[in-house]
């Protein structure tokens, strides 16, 4: 059995439960006000000429709604959207046959778009540029190339690496957005709008404190909402107060700035497997069991924007508010 299928029915209940949750158009969808208004200028001039929207690249860290917000762009635009994949899209044929069932205008999503193999991302040049591929059929000396014409489309790409993307391809992107982390006020109305659409009731300094430990990003909002709501309704007659919100997410091991299990075991690694640092990346990853790539992608981002880690051209080195936070006394490496 694959992956895939071994994981699926965890993520499947989150993506349902996110499902219920994304606010389907811009009026609803909150916070990231410049993306919004920019945005909103560029669907309503393509209305206007009755153009398909040109391709937009979505980046930034996990969980701030890329996805949503694609879903957004494709309903302001009334078209349809297909989903796909970077990494599921294996070969050109398979771009191929996804290219060639659009129909003019629809929107489509490509997640993880760094991850396309380069063979695959060099039909997409022409198909973004010139809404056209070329394709290669048959074999040997009967192998000849036919040209597909495609109706116009919206590429729409998400990535959380947009280094990886190779520059080719982002320039072929008429418009690009970077997802930033939320601030406090828009995660509390993030949650209180997660407690409306569920019919749960939160008191405002639950919502608070939830936003507060949520770091910046709506998708740990949401579960922790989930999870939040779970302890309400087994110790607390299904009230969502502050009590029970700081009980709930001490016991889940998010602490006053959000940070969890991991954040934690990173930041004493390399406090206290490597002196404060500078180390690589590497070694933290072997030190504390966790692959590099999460640890790039999902955690640093955040300890990076909190100001306990700094990245310079030796490694990474935690901060004295990382001390501090972990209670540690700070020690500078000048002796
Ligand atoms: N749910 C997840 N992200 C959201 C957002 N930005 N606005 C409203 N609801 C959301």
């Amino acid at each position: 059995m694959n992956n895939r299928v071994l994981n699926s029915s965890k993520e499947n209940y989150e993506e349902e439960e996110e499902l219920k949750l994304r606010p389907s158009t811009l009026c609803e969808y909150i916070g990231q006000e410049d993306i919004k208004r920019n945005l909103s200028i560029f669907i309503n001039a393509s209305n206007q000429r009755e153009e398909a929207l040109d391709h937009v690249l979505i980046y930034g860290p996990p969980g701030l709604g890329k996805t949503t917000l694609s879903h957004v762009i494709a309903k302001e635009k009334n078209a349809n959207i297909r989903v796909a994949s970077g990494p599921a899209i294996e070969k050109t044929g398979d771009l191929a046959s996804i290219l060639s069932m659009l129909e003019p205008g629809d929107v489509l999503f490509i997640d993880e778009i760094h991850r396309l193999p380069k063979v695959v991302e060099e039909v997409l040049y022409s198909a973004m540029e010139d809404f056209v591929i070329s394709i290669v059929v048959g074999k040997d000396s009967s192998a000849h190339t036919i040209q597909i014409d495609l109706p116009p489309f919206t590429l729409i790409g998400a990535t959380t690496r947009v280094g990886d993307v190779s520059a080719p391809l982002r320039d072929r992107f008429g418009i690009v957005f970077k997802l930033d982390y939320y601030g406090l006020e828009d995660i509390k109305k993030i949650v209180l709008r997660t407690a409306k659409v569920y019919g749960n009731e939160i008191e405002l300094d639950a919502a608070n404190e939830l936003a507060r430990r949520s770091r910046g990003t709506p998708r740990i909002a949401n579960r922790l909402f989930r999870r939040v709501r779970d302890f309400a309704t087994v110790t607390n007659s299904g009230k969502i107060d502050l009590n029970v919100t700081s009980h709930a997410l001490n016991a889940l091991k998010v602490d006053e700035l959000g940070l969890d299990d991991v954040d934690i075991r990173y930041l004493k690694g390399i406090i206290e497997r490597f002196k404060g640092g500078p180390v690589g990346i590497e070694s933290i990853a072997a030190a504390i069991g966790e692959e590099e790539v999460t640890l790039e992608d999902v955690y640093e981002p955040y300890l990076l924007q909190q100001g306990l880690i700094n990245r310079t051209p030796r490694g990474r080195i935690a901060t004295e508010k990382a001390y501090k936070h972990l209670h540690i006394p700070y020690q500078t490496t000048l002796f």
